[in-house]
């Protein structure tokens, strides 16, 4: 065959290697799971990544599309596949599996529809990829992420969601466009659920150490006032008016699952508002939420302990208590 004059074959690199090359798996290659796999591959994480889907023929069109790029980029071995093959024994398994809201509906409507499917994913992940970490994208995230622990028996610091990393990303950016500075130096977090009961902790939040409320709430002025509510607002309503103007949101959450992702491969200690299992935080039992987390390759590794005021206490219970509302209703 032509090609095969081209390489002298070194016979001595038969062995196997020592160095076991990182791989990822995405499940659910739609609006979401290829903006991951996009920026993924765009910020060299992996050096194998495969996608997988129910939708087999979009897999194929999608690895193809990606390929066709890869001249352009550092390498990382795609495939389409699944767990039980391609995909065994990954390190990281990014779920972004199942139905998304459409105009109007809330993340939480979805529950039912990706409790089952994510029944069935589950399986194969617990069987074929037992020492992975479990990243989970799908609505409602934070339901999602415990059913994930319920379901596949895993220790809690092997399973997160994306929790608030996008709300908090949504919240710096408008923050900094309005201030005209750089939002990776705008410090300031969402907690809570990633949904209708999110809250901004405002105490806390700084640029460059400035705090943002230099006293109390009650000291701000009405317009003050008013504008934080605003840009809080926006960062609440973002998912329901992007819905409406294009019909999903994908670009920023495949960023956001990047920065989680490049936390764990590259054990980068950062802290991260993804939605990780609470034991005892402010009297919170057994629910998944998002507090600022460091997050390493053994994925949760602490979480930071915040001096809440009484507002942003009594916002953190509520989103505790609408989360365990759901649970309640799911039969695990
Ligand atoms: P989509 O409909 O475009 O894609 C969903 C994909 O899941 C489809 O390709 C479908 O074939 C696949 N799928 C369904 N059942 C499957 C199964 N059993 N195994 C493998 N694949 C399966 O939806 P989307 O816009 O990509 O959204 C995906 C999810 O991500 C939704 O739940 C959405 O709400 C959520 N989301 C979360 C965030 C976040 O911040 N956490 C942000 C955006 C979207
Ligand atoms: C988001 C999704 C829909 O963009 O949860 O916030």
């Amino acid at each position: 065959f032509v090609f095969e004059q081209i390489f002298t074959p070194n016979p001595e690199a038969e062995k196997p290697t020592p160095i076991r090359p990182r791989k990822g798996v995405i499940i659910g290659v739609g609006q979401v799971g290829m903006a991951c796999a996009y920026s993924l591959l765009i910020q060299d994480c992996f050096d194998e990544l495969i996608l997988q889907d129910v939708a087999k023929e979009k897999v194929e069109g999608e690895v193809m599309d990606l390929l066709h790029g890869m001249p352009f980029l550092p390498p990382t071995e795609l495939k389409g596949g699944t767990v039980a093959d391609e995909g065994k024994d990954a390190d990281i398994v990014i779920i972004t599996a199942g139905a998304a809201q459409k105009p109007g509906e809330t993340r939480l409507d979805l529950v039912g529809k990706n409790v089952n499917i994510f029944r069935h994913i589950l399986e194969d992940v617990v069987k074929y990829c037992p020492n992975s970490i479990l990243l989970i994208v799908s609505n409602p995230v934070d339901i999602m992420t415990y059913v994930t622990l319920k379901i596949t028996g895993f220790s809690s610091s092997r399973v997160m969601g994306s929790g608030t990393v996008l709300d908090t990303a949504r919240l710096r950016s408008l923050i900094g466009k309005k201030l005209n500075i750089d939002s990776r130096s705008v410090h300031a977090y969402i907690m809570g659920e990633h949904g209708d009961s999110e809250f901004p902790v405002w105490s806390m939040a700084n640029i460059g150490g400035a705090k943002i409320i230099p006293e109390t709430w009650d000291s701000l002025s009405q317009n003050d006032k008013d504008e934080l509510d605003s840009l809080f607002n926006q960062v609440r309503n973002a998912a329901y008016e992007i819905i409406k103007l294009k019909g999903y949101t994908s670009y920023a959450i495949g960023l956001a699952v990047t920065d989680i992702v490049k936390a764990i491969i590259r054990s980068q200690e950062r802290i991260l508002t993804v939605s990780t299992l609470i034991n005892g935080l402010y009297g919170i039992q057994d629910i998944c939420l998002s507090i600022p987390t460091v997050v390493n390759e053994r994925g949760v590794l602490k979480t930071v302990n915040l001096s809440l005021n009484e507002t942003e206490k009594n916002q953190l219970l509520n989103s505790a208590k609408v989360l365990q509302e759901v649970y309640e209703q799911l039969q695990l």
